[in-house]
């Protein structure tokens, strides 16, 4: 699953030479460095803000920057660029790619749709901006419940790509959904297996479940009520909130160095080591640097995508 990645990050230990020049061309660019919480430790740590998609698309949204340098992947880059058409944004690597997002392309939403008229069409932000201007409402794991709430109970929802993102939201809105059958590789591998063998073995310890998980909607009956099915920013809230001690992980490794950094004296173990996105893993300091330095690599939206695409992320946004 990780490739030989190492989740704490092969370049840990960048010289001090980088991080000076990262931190020059920052202020000579007027950038703003944004990362997912599944970068590196030290790809976070040189960051202005560090959250998850929702999080990241409100800070993008907002920036006063000239350059946003977005250290995550392709879709989080072209979802700043739609919403900030005026910015230059920056991915560093562009081999930093979504298996989820690649499991739907804007021509199968449209067959999709032909066999499906007058369905509200809801887009995971895991998708192509093509595939987002082919929808009604973008959505994050942060805010997935609140936009398939917002829609009318007798309207029909055509939900994608995430199906345990989509099974989970049946679950806890009570509503019929029509899923797309996508899955993202690392989500999908931890199994009701690996949060059994916790639960067993660390029965004092809450567990965090991000809802692309392969168990999200088996882990909520099974747990004893002690599951919280979270996006990666509320799972640092509630770590923070939490009169617990010991918390148990289920997404992507990466999240770990920021519960650590962000909630000092708890504990914090995934429930799975091997749980690593190679694509969040292919940016490095270097290639932070090297991006800032050559404004590479721009990605841009043509206009009328992003004109349509908007409409999705907007009527999300305004949902808070
Ligand atoms: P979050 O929206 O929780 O940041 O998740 C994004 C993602 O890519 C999950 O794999
Ligand atoms: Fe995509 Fe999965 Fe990586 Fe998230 S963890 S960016 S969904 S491949």
């Amino acid at each position: 699953m990780n490739g030989g990645i190492d989740r704490r990050g092969e370049s840990r230990g960048a010289s001090g030479e980088v991080l000076s020049r990262i931190e020059r061309l920052r202020r000579e660019r007027n950038a703003v460095i944004l990362a997912h919480n599944y970068q590196r430790p030290e790809v976070q740590d040189v960051a202005d803000f560090v959250g998850d998609s929702l999080g990241l698309s409100q800070q993008a949204a907002a920036t006063s920057a000239d350059v946003i340098a977005f250290c995550g992947v392709h879709f989080m880059a072209e979802t700043a660029a739609i919403l900030s058409p005026q910015k230059t944004v920056l991915l560093p690597d562009l081999e930093a790619g979504c298996s989820l997002a690649g499991t739907i392309t804007a021509a199968q939403l449209r067959e999709w749709k032909a066999q499906h008229p007058g369905a509200v069409v809801v887009s995971y932000v895991n998708t192509t901006a093509e595939v987002k201007a082919e929808s009604d409402y973008c959505c994050t794991s942060g805010n997935a419940r609140a936009v398939i709430e917002a829609i009318p109970r007798d309207r029909e929802i055509l939900f994608l790509p995430d199906m345990y993102l989509g099974l989970w939201l049946e679950r806890v809105t009570g509503r019929d959904l029509r899923i797309w059958l996508g899955e993202c590789h690392v989500h999908a591998g931890i199994r009701p297996a690996d949060i059994e063998r916790w639960t067993n073995d660390a029965p004092e310890a809450e567990l965090l479940v991000h809802p692309e998980c392969g168990c999200a909607s088996q882990a909520m009956a099974f747990a004893n009520g002690r599951t919280k099915i979270l996006s990666t920013e509320q799972m640092v809230r509630f770590a923070h909130d939490s009169p617990k001690e010991r918390f148990l992980v289920a997404t992507e490794t990466g999240i770990i160095h920021r519960l650590e950094r962000e909630v000092p004296g708890k504990r914090f173990e995934p429930v799975r080591e091997d749980a690593v996105c190679r694509f969040m893993k292919t940016i490095t300091l270097e290639k932070v640097r090297d991006s800032l330095r050559d404004g590479k690599h721009e990605v841009r939206v043509a206009p009328d995508v992003a004109a349509r695409a908007r409409g999705a992320i907007d009527r999300m946004l305004a949902l808070g």
